[in-house]
């Protein structure tokens, strides 16, 4: 790459260090090694979301189906594994196709083909793309009764308001007039919960939080002390939302691309949001995007929902 090509990163990195409050987004944080930590922070004990909106896709799988109907396309955004569509998949009377949209086009490809062994009948069109940055529409195969649109993994709690508004107004274009969707939502609860999900015993998020650090010092020439930064989850009560920062341990000068930020002892870099949105506050900002809220699936105590939206 030469001086003159853009790296999102890296001006991503430049801006989030020059702010007053420094911040990086934290799509920046799933390089392979921060997927494969997520991963295992998926496992563990103290991370509750995963395992519970499985259990409820599994549970309510047949009811789901029914609420989609048959002959549908079903769009994934985010898709990742795609592990948990198989669930909703395998419970759809003849879903017509299936469009998994990801914006890590290796990932995706490996992650179709191996669903086209377990489907060999379904017709499965991969879109490689970042779901938020542009309209699908025209990459949405004709036909079926319906699309439907499936965001697990409550990704939702990522995004900003504008952003959330956002999305919902344009996957309620590009999936049309009959459409529905189905959304995975942490919801509120006890930070006697949510604290140790975002920084549990064994430092697997705390090894997430940090290799955002030596993604940097790998790829953009940075020359971060790892050791003098520590993983915090805080519980931002106000905004219903974990943050996990970066602190630094000392009064500290780190240089990037040839560039130097100072660091106070106790400053902060903010690495991610992950907002529990109630699902009143959500059926409002579904229904200022063409949405009505519909049907809400939860476990028995109340920790995560799926949601079913249909065009309104
Ligand atoms: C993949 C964004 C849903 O917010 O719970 C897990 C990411 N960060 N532990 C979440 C995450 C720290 C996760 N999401």
């Amino acid at each position: 790459m030469d001086g003159e090509a853009t790296n999102p990163f890296l001006d991503d990195v430049l801006a989030g260090l020059s702010a007053r409050r420094k911040a990086i987004p934290s799509r920046w944080l799933y390089d392979a090694r921060g997927s494969q930590l997520f991963d295992e922070i998926t496992e563990l004990d103290e991370y509750y979301p995963t395992r519970t909106e499985l259990k409820i896709l599994t549970g309510q799988a047949r009811d789901m189906a029914n609420a989609i109907g048959p002959d549908a396309v079903i769009v994934e955004y985010g898709a990742g594994s795609l592990m948990k569509v198989r669930i909703l998949l395998d419970a759809l009377e003849a879903p017509r196709a299936f469009v998994p949209v990801d914006i890590s086009s290796e990932h995706l490809e490996a992650s179709a083909n191996e669903l086209r062994a377990f489907y060999p009948d379904l017709d499965i069109y991969p879109v490689a793309s970042d779901f938020m940055a542009s309209n699908l529409g025209a990459s949405l195969p004709e036909g079926g009764r319906r699309r439907a649109g499936f965001f697990p993994g409550s990704t939702m709690g990522n995004l900003l308001d504008r952003e959330i508004d956002r999305f919902l107004k344009t996957t309620r274009e590009d999936l049309g007039d009959e459409a529905c969707f189905i959304i995975g939502l942490d919801q509120p609860k006890s930070p006697d919960i949510l604290i140790p999900a975002y920084d549990d015993a064994g430092g697997v998020t705390a090894d997430f939080n940090l290799n955002l650090l030596e993604r940097i010092n790998r790829e953009l020439e940075g020359s971060f002390d790892v050791s003098a930064f520590k993983h915090e989850a805080r519980w931002n009560s106000e905004d219903s939302r974990i943050e996990m920062h970066l602190r630094s341990l000392k009064d500290q000068t780190v240089t990037v691309a040839g560039r130097e930020f100072s660091f106070a002892e106790g400053e902060t870099i903010h690495t991610e949001n992950s907002r529990k949105i109630a699902l009143d506050r959500f059926a409002g900002m579904a229904e200022n995007a063409g949405w009505t809220l519909t049907r809400k699936w939860t476990d028995e105590d109340g920790l995560f929902a799926v949601v079913l939206l249909e065009a309104a």
